[in-house]
């Protein structure tokens, strides 16, 4: 599907985005260890989080609607082993986190996914898992998982990635005494806070943490709450698109995932929280963004990074409005996503007259630049498409955005908000 996208004269309103993904996918995956039946409401309906809840059903997990936006989920008496390949689409945290839970269980799995995932690396979580006493094979998908009683281990991830780390806890929920993960930044704690919400002691803090082996998860109902990943797009189209305005609701504001706030602060961009609250450990608010006559450039690196990494396409895209040089270092992870999101969004910008350069672990831009509409391949990746859509709405002529099918991962009603929130 293409997308095509014009010039606006607005963006004013209010929008609840869509429901936390990384949030979902744990939910989906508590659910299926808690004890007892656990209710999961407004989880995110995109297809990320369906090849879990897919993945899980095969092993034996019942999950089943009661209305429209409330789950029940119930974990089997035992896994039961997969009569087919589980396979999780597109999405990483899937394949990533579910490892961790098929490997600490007497069951034998093969994982595939899309091409884009079939390319994304898999030894980062190869390798603590054979550590802990898995066989696991799978630089790449397929991974080829045999699941054996594990040892507990102190793993110490070259990457600030929690999905490595979620992998390993998870794991550690089942091994041989306790299961420890050390990572050089602190990327999102999603799993820690739900699991200590839900009676498990994780131990340590910040960059380290760790579970102890036959710790019980208790059944719960979460309400999840909006993901601040899908909210950033409409949050940077009120900065970028003049006299704009637009209240975003019930967003997640974990501090592991507020980066995009500190480079609104860098930019000047009027922003203002409301209605602070919590969700099962989680803190969201209201987020109220407004268009500013200048914007002032920004540098992110270190241990910002994990704190925005999915962000980064669309803060290019604020990048180029904003008045001088910004700079993004330390984000090499980037490379590795859905998509080398460096090489598209520095390639695709540079097509709509950006003043871009590509750098091995980040970027360079230096704005204001007048944009103009061009033709960009989004290679099946949500955030590329959804950033390029965004682009769109400051730049002169059409847009069209190729692969637009992929926004359905995290944000099925995208264009729908798209066209409602646009003032012509
Ligand atoms: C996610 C963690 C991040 C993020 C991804 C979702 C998660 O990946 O980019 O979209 O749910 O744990 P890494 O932890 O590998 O950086």
């Amino acid at each position: 599907m293409n997308l095509r996208v014009k010039r606006v004269g607005a963006v004013r309103g209010a929008l609840r985005p869509p429901s936390d993904k990384s949030m979902t996918h744990r939910a989906y995956m508590l659910s299926a260890i808690a004890e007892g039946k656990s209710l999961i409401e407004q989880p995110l309906m995109g297809e990320d989080c369906e090849a879990t809840l897919r993945c899980l059903r095969l092993m034996g997990v019942q999950a089943e609607w009661i209305s429209d936006h409330r789950l029940a989920v119930e974990p089997p008496a035992s896994w039961i082993q997969p009569d087919r390949e589980l396979y999780c689409g597109n999405s990483g945290t899937t394949m990533r986190l579910l490892s961790g839970l098929i490997a600490s269980r007497p069951l034998e799995a093969v994982l595939t996914g899309d091409d884009s995932l079939s390319r994304r690396p898999m030894g980062r979580i190869a390798e603590p898992l054979t550590l802990m006493g898995a066989t696991v094979r799978g630089e790449r998908p397929p991974l080829h998982i045999i699941g054996a009683q594990l040892e507990g281990i102190e793993y110490l991830s070259p990457v600030a990635s929690a999905q490595v780390k979620s992998c390993v806890l998870l794991a550690g929920l089942r091994a041989e005494g306790e299961t420890w993960v050390k990572e050089p930044s602190l990327s999102r704690d999603h799993t820690e806070r739900m699991l200590s919400a839900l009676g498990v002691e994780v131990m340590g803090e910040g960059t380290l943490v760790g579970v102890r082996g036959g710790s019980r998860v208790s059944s719960f109902v979460f309400e999840v709450p909006a993901d601040i990943s899908s909210a950033a797009f409409f949050m940077v189209a009120a900065a970028i698109v003049p006299n704009s305005d637009v209240e975003l609701l019930d967003v997640t504001v974990n501090p592991t995932r507020t980066g995009i706030l500190d480079v609104f602060e860098q930019t000047g961009t009027p922003v203002t929280t409301s209605n602070f609250r919590h969700s099962l450990g989680e803190p969201l608010a209201n987020i109220y963004v407004r268009s500013a006559s200048s914007l002032r450039p920004f540098s992110i690196s270190g241990d910002t990074i994990p704190r925005l990494i999915d962000e980064i396409p669309i803060l290019a895209v604020l990048a180029t409005q904003c008045d001088g040089e910004s700079v993004i270092k330390d984000a090499q992870e980037l490379r590795v996503k859905e998509s080398d999101r460096i090489e598209l969004v520095v390639r695709g910008l540079r097509d709509m007259g950006a003043d871009i350069e590509a750098t091995e672990d980040g970027m360079a831009i230096r704005g204001p630049s007048r944009l103009h509409g061009a033709r960009i391949d989004a290679k099946s990746d949500h955030r590329i498409a959804m950033s390029f859509a965004i682009a769109a709405l400051i730049a002169e002529g059409e847009t069209e955005i190729v692969g637009a099918e992929a926004i359905k991962t995290s944000f099925p009603d995208f264009e729908k908000e798209l066209w409602r929130l646009s003032v012509v």
